[in-house]
């Protein structure tokens, strides 16, 4: 780590660090953000947990139609977890709603109704790791504890000159001590939004804003054009690509046929289309199949057709997803289960406060 090898460092120190970047919030960081305003626990929880691999220009209409729906712990505590989920739909990452909502029971039915102020306490609930819970506790209650989330790797990567993946386990606990040094004692609610802000905005991953950075003169990748290359990158893995078939099945009234997913993997809990894995199953196959299925339900098929190859790419797995557009006569009929899930026929205005996975609206739409 170059800051510490050698006199060629022009890092600052930890405090002046930290009051350089409080002088640049207060002129260039964001101030008015919806969960600025009222900073309980509640809302800063919900905030960060939308906020975790998520941007916050993204964020800030589903955290509106959130609150507006549930404004209190306790009404998300009471809230079924089909409700929650609506609202998640389209910002991906869906194991972040149905936990919230879980930690939501947890807090009011075993923990007096509040959610906790300690960080050990924090990171025992779901979904909430170290950095968010710190993220918690520094915003909503000004107590000193660092975070480390992708943003706040990067700058410290950039400035300090980590010569290492950030993601590797020492490189983590030295970013994490290094985070922790620089965190001050006060206007720590001020600091965690700063760091963050500073992150998001000038010091991006691609074309950071450097000649408008308050680190300028001390940042390690600035002065050594190296922000290009840092942080390291993490070592490439190749991963898996999943083949499915995906059924539109529509009736004479419009109604889509859907099904819900298991409760945890991939859109856990969420409705979505009835998907087919595709093995080695040729198009023919697979109307083979649906023809069965059709039988079975005694459905009158007017019409398939296979549409093209949709491709969607989540952090471990990429998904191909070949669309079936079965149009069924008749307008209200019963079913038999496809994949033994529960199922339903939606109108299109159902569709709407249902929220189907963002891929699958897209390939509805396309
Ligand atoms: N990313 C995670 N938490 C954030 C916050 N409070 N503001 C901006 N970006 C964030």
């Amino acid at each position: 780590m170059p800051h510490l090898t050698g006199n060629d460092s022009p890092n600052l120190a930890p405090q002046a660090f930290s009051n350089t970047l409080l002088q640049w919030f207060d002129h260039c960081g964001r101030h008015d953000l919806p969960w600025q305003k009222d900073k309980t626990p509640y809302r800063v929880w919900v905030s960060e947990i939308m906020l975790q691999q998520t941007q916050v220009t993204t964020v800030i209409p589903y955290y509106e139609r959130f609150m507006a729906s549930f404004p209190t712990l306790q009404s998300l505590a009471i809230a079924s977890e089909d409700q929650v989920l609506a609202h998640w739909a389209g910002l991906g990452y869906y194991a972040r709603g149905r936990n919230l909502h879980k930690t939501a029971k947890i807090c009011v039915e075993e923990l007096g109704g509040e959610i906790p102020t300690t960080l050990e306490s924090l990171q025992a609930l779901p979904g909430i790791g170290r950095s968010t819970a710190g993220a918690i506790l520094s915003i909503s209650q000004n107590l000193r504890a660092p975070i480390l989330d992708g943003n706040v790797k990067r700058v410290l990567c950039r400035y300090l000159g980590m010569q290492t993946w950030p993601g590797e386990r020492n490189t983590e606990k030295k970013l994490w001590q290094i985070a922790d040094s620089f965190t001050p004692h006060e206007r720590v609610d001020d600091y965690t939004q700063a760091i963050m802000d500073l992150g998001a905005t000038l010091c991006s991953r691609s074309k950071p804003a450097c000649h408008r950075c308050p680190f300028s003169d001390s940042c390690w990748a600035y002065k050594n054009e190296k922000t290009a290359t840092l942080p390291v990158r993490k070592p490439t893995k190749s991963i898996p690509t999943q083949r499915v078939w995906v059924l539109i099945i529509r009736n004479e009234s419009g109604e889509l046929f859907l099904e819900k997913r298991p409760p945890s993997g991939i859109w856990g809990g969420l409705w979505t289309l009835p998907q087919l894995a595709e093995a080695d199953d040729t198009a023919q196959q697979i109307e083979q199949r649906v023809e069965d299925l059709a039988k079975r339900n005694d459905w009158t098929v007017t019409s398939t057709q296979t549409q093209p190859l949709l491709k969607h790419t989540f952090s471990h797995f990429h998904l191909h997803m070949t669309p079936i557009a079965i149009q069924l006569a008749g307008k209200s009929m019963s079913y038999n289960s496809i994949n033994e899930a529960p199922q339903q026929w939606a109108t299109k205005d159902q569709l709407d406060t249902i929220g189907l996975p963002a891929p699958i609206k897209k390939l509805l739409n396309s």
